[in-house]
């Protein structure tokens, strides 16, 4: 598999304490790439190495294939980013302050600053002072302006912290347009899982500095699948009359004399009545929702991320 991005047991130490402890991450082209995590995870730490701005004590970052460390600025001119909160000036315009980032970098030709505008949703709004603007907007602007140079990454560092729900929503609106309609591929961090989980395609979760899952967007969904959970004196017994009697085969004996059944999820008193007539007793039959946030509280040893 090749990936645009991926990072090789990287680790950053902080006096006697791994920020970032030899983390593999790896990231596909046009995926939307969660990197999720509770505060003080890592994830900010990690993101800065991956931009250049902070060195690792170990390890290396791949990007398209070829060791970074030695042309940072070839790469960095295919990756675009937003750490932490984006800084403008505040008596300037959102296009006067583009023009500024534009000149600063040495880009080519003005066009690049409509263009970015366009794709941030802010071309009506070009000509406000951003001291006029919302969070929302300034973090909008701050992908405009990471956009200016066209990367072909895009990384945010928690870029909807702060945001109330209208400004969340409009983020993650953007966000899936840049991937779907410029292919562009997004290393988006975040402590929130229900927001990492409406938009990305694979997530990565970090705790204390290490990587501790990479899944994908179809385990995901099949993490968080409904099921009915019963209770029975004899699992394999019960497991043979669903079979046969009932032709339910997704099912999966979690525990002795805990069985989980992925199908059919109304015929729980159908199951009951087939058990307990072929003398299985039933302790329990209930139905349960095998939650995301349960998979992370056990991935994250129980502490779970907010
Ligand atoms: N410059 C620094 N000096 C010392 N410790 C740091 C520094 N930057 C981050 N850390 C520590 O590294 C850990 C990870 O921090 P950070 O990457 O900011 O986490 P996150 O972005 O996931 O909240 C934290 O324990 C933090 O206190
Ligand atoms: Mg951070």
């Amino acid at each position: 598999m090749e990936y645009v991005l991926e990072t090789v047991n990287l680790t950053k130490k902080y006096k006697d304490k791994n920020a970032v402890d030899n983390l593999n991450i790896h990231i596909k082209k046009g995926e939307i790439y969660g990197f999720l995590g509770e505060n003080g995870a890592g994830k900010t730490t990690t993101i800065r190495m991956i931009m250049g701005l902070i060195k690792p004590t170990q390890g290396s970052i791949e990007m398209f294939g070829e060791n970074i460390s030695s042309k940072k600025n070839q790469y960095l001119e295919r990756i675009g980013s937003i750490i932490e909160f984006p800084g403008f000036y505040p008596n300037l315009t959102a296009k006067e302050n583009l023009e500024i980032h534009r000149r600063l970098i040495g880009i080519q030709g003005k066009k690049c600053i409509d263009e970015a505008l366009e794709m941030s949703g802010m071309k009506d709004t070009k000509n406000k002072l951003v001291k006029e603007f919302s969070l929302g907007m300034k973090q909008r602007l701050g992908v405009a302006r990471a956009l200016l140079h066209h990367p072909e990454i895009l990384v945010l560092d928690e870029p909807t912290n702060g945001l109330d729900p209208v400004g969340i929503k409009e983020m993650r609106e953007l966000i899936l347009d840049l991937s779907s309609k410029k292919n562009i591929t997004v290393l988006i961090s975040s402590h929130n899982l229900s927001e990492i989980q409406q938009m990305a395609t694979t997530i990565g979760i970090i705790h204390k500095g290490k990587l501790v899952e990479e899944i994908d967007f179809e385990t995901l969904q099949n993490k968080n699948r409904h099921y009915i959970k019963i209770k029975v004196s004899d699992d394999k017994k019960a497991a043979m009359l669903l079979e046969e009697k009932l032709c339910i085969f997704d099912y999966r004996v979690s525990e002795k004399n805990i069985l989980q059944v992925y199908e059919k999820l109304s015929d729980s008193p159908k199951i009951n009545r087939l058990l307990v007539e072929n003398h299985v007793d039933v302790g329990e039959i209930i139905l349960m929702k095998d939650t995301l946030e349960d998979y992370f509280i056990k991935a994250t040893g129980g502490e779970g991320i907010a």
